[in-house]
């Protein structure tokens, strides 16, 4: 996958180990040390990023744009969580956070995931996610959390945990 950028070519990729520290700078530049404090924080803490489930944007070999899919429970039921997803500051609205959601619901579909759920804002209504019926493991604004459904059936519903 590509898209235009000004210069050099943008492709996602799969993430890499040696990815990492650049993903998490980027993710801290995006969201500040507040990220920690997130209840979707709780769906990641303690682990490692998981392999073939994080991708990202590069260009000339830096990291401008990260997307990570993590394994949870819905009500029992396995899915996963989408997030954190960050585009660098100064490559906003040239579509590579459409790329990074595109290829991350692709993942989870080729990985036999039945749904998707994320905390976010309308921006991921366009991707045809919706409002989620979840307990998320703390505090969020339920308007916040939304699901795609990525089989035939209903979304899964119920408490949120790491699987
Ligand atoms: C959210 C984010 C990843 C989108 O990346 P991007 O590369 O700018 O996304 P795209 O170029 O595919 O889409 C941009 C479009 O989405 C819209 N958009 C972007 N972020 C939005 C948001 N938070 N709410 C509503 N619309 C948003 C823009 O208005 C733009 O629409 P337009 O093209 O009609 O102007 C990026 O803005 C980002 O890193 N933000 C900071 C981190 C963050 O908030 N992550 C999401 C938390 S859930």
């Amino acid at each position: 996958v590509s898209a235009q950028a000004s210069e050099d070519p943008v492709s996602v990729e799969l993430e890499r180990p040696g990815d990492a520290a650049a993903v998490e700078a980027l993710v801290d530049a995006a969201f500040g040390p507040g990220r920690y404090a997130k209840t979707a924080e709780r769906l990641r803490e303690g682990r490692a990023p998981q392999p073939g489930l994080g991708f990202v944007a590069l260009e000339a070999g830096g990291v401008i744009g990260t997307v990570r899919l993590w394994p949870i429970l819905i009500g029992g039921t396995e899915a996963c969580f989408l997030g954190p997803i960050a585009v660098e500051g100064g490559r906003r609205r040239e579509g590579l956070g459409a790329l990074l959601v595109e290829r991350a619901l692709d993942a989870a579909e080729a990985a036999d995931f039945p749904a998707v759920l994320l905390v976010g804002d309308p921006y991921f209504t366009r991707f045809g996610f919706e409002k989620a019926d979840v307990r998320m493991p703390g505090p969020v604004d339920p308007r916040r959390v939304l699901i795609k459904v990525l089989r035939d059936g209903e979304a899964p519903k119920g408490a949120v945990e790491p699987a």
